[in-house]
C-alpha cells in the first residue's frame, strides 16, 4: 500500500478504492484498476489518450532530466530573469514548512501537507517537493515519463511518495485529499484546461493551495513562429496572462498571485 491511497476514490460510484494482488478495485461497484511496474493506471479520457504528445512524452522521458532538455528550454522561454532553479521555487511557494512559509499557515495547517503533484512527468518537482512534504503523489498520463519517474524516486529512496496514470482533467481522487496542488510546465498542455483547473480545485480542501508554473504568449513565446512551433511539437497553446487569471477565478481560486519571467508564469493561487 502506498501512502497516497486513501486519497483514491472511483469515479463511477464515490467509493474509496482498496488495494488487493495487482490491482486497486471498488468494493461497491467493482471498478477495477491495474497496478503495472507499481503504478495504478487509471482510465483517461479518449481525447487525453489519443493526443500525440502523449506518445511524444513517452519518447521525451530518457533524456528529459539531461543536460539537453529541460534546463535549455526553460532557460528558452523563462530568460535571464527567470530562477536558477524553479524546484526550490515551487517548494517555496508551497509553503511547506515554516520557514518557507511566506503567509500565516492556513486553519488546518498543522503537520506537513499531503501535496498531489498533477503531470508530474519525471517527478522533478515530486522528489523535490517529498523533502518537505508527508505525502506526495505525482499522477501524469504519460507511462514512459511514470516509470522513470518511480526508478528516480526509488533510486533515491524516497519512502513519502507513490505514482498514477491519471489524466488532469479526470482525477480518480477524493473532493479535498491534498493540502496542496503543484502543477509545473503543464497546463498549457491540456486538451481541456478548464475541466483541469475544476479538478485541481476540487481535490484541493478548502484554503489549500494550488502552485505551479505554466508558458504565456509574452516573450519570445510572443512570436507567432515560436508559437507555431510549441504547437506542432507538443500541442502547447501559450495563455494570454489576463484570460488565464480569469480562468483560475472561474475555477474557484482566489487570492492569485502571478510572477511573470519571461515566457514563464508562476502563480499561487488559494481553493476557495
Ligand atoms: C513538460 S512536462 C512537465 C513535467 C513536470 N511537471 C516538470 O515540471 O518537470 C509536461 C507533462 O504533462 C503531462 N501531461 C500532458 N497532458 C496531461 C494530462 N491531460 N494529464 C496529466 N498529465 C499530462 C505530460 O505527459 C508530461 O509529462
Ligand atoms: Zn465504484
Amino acid at each position: 500500500m502506498d501512502a497516497t491511497d486513501s486519497a483514491y476514490v472511483c469515479r463511477r460510484c464515490g467509493q474509496g478504492l482498496s488495494r488487493r494482488d495487482g490491482e486497486l478495485a471498488c468494493p461497491n461497484c467493482g471498478v477495477t484498476v491495474p497496478i503495472a511496474d507499481g503504478i495504478p493506471r487509471f482510465p483517461v479520457p479518449a481525447a487525453v489518450d489519443n493526443a500525440a504528445h502523449e506518445t511524444f512524452f513517452d519518447r521525451l522521458a530518457p533524456v528529459y532530466e539531461t543536460p539537453v532538455w529541460f534546463q535549455p528550454l526553460y532557460r528558452f522561454v523563462g530568460g535571464a530573469t527567470a530562477p536558477r532553479d524553479d524546484r526550490s521555487t515551487i517548494a517555496s511557494m508551497l509553503a511547506l514548512e515554516a520557514e518557507f512559509a511566506t503567509e500565516p499557515a492556513a486553519e488546518g495547517d498543522t503537520e506537513a501537507p499531503s501535496v498531489l503533484d498533477v503531470a508530474c512527468g519525471t517527478g522533478r518537482i515530486t522528489r523535490r517537493v517529498a523533502r518537505d512534504a508527508a505525502s506526495v503523489l505525482g499522477v501524469d498520463i504519460s507511462g514512459g515519463m511514470l516509470e522513470r519517474a518511480r526508478r528516480y524516486a526509488v533510486r533515491e529512496g524516497l519512502g513519502n511518495v507513490a505514482f498514477a496514470r491519471m489524466s488532469a482533467d479526470e482525477l480518480w481522487i477524493d473532493d479535498g485529499a491534498f493540502d496542496r496542488v503543484a502543477c509545473c510546465w503543464a497546463l498549457h498542455l491540456f486538451p481541456d484546461v478548464d475541466a483541469a483547473l475544476a479538478e485541481l480545485r476540487r481535490v484541493l480542501r478548502p484554503g489549500g493551495r494550488l502552485v505551479g508554473t505554466t508558458i504565456v504568449d509574452e516573450y519570445v513565446l510572443g512570436a507567432a513562429p515560436v508559437r507555431a512551433v510549441a504547437r506542432l511539437t507538443v500541442g502547447a497553446e501559450p495563455f494570454d496572462v489576463d484570460s488565464f487569471r480569469d480562468r483560475l477565478r472561474e475555477a474557484g481560486f482566489s487570492h492569485l498571485e502571478f510572477d511573470r519571467r519571461g515566457a514563464a508564469l508562476f502563480f499561487r493561487a488559494r481553493a476557495e
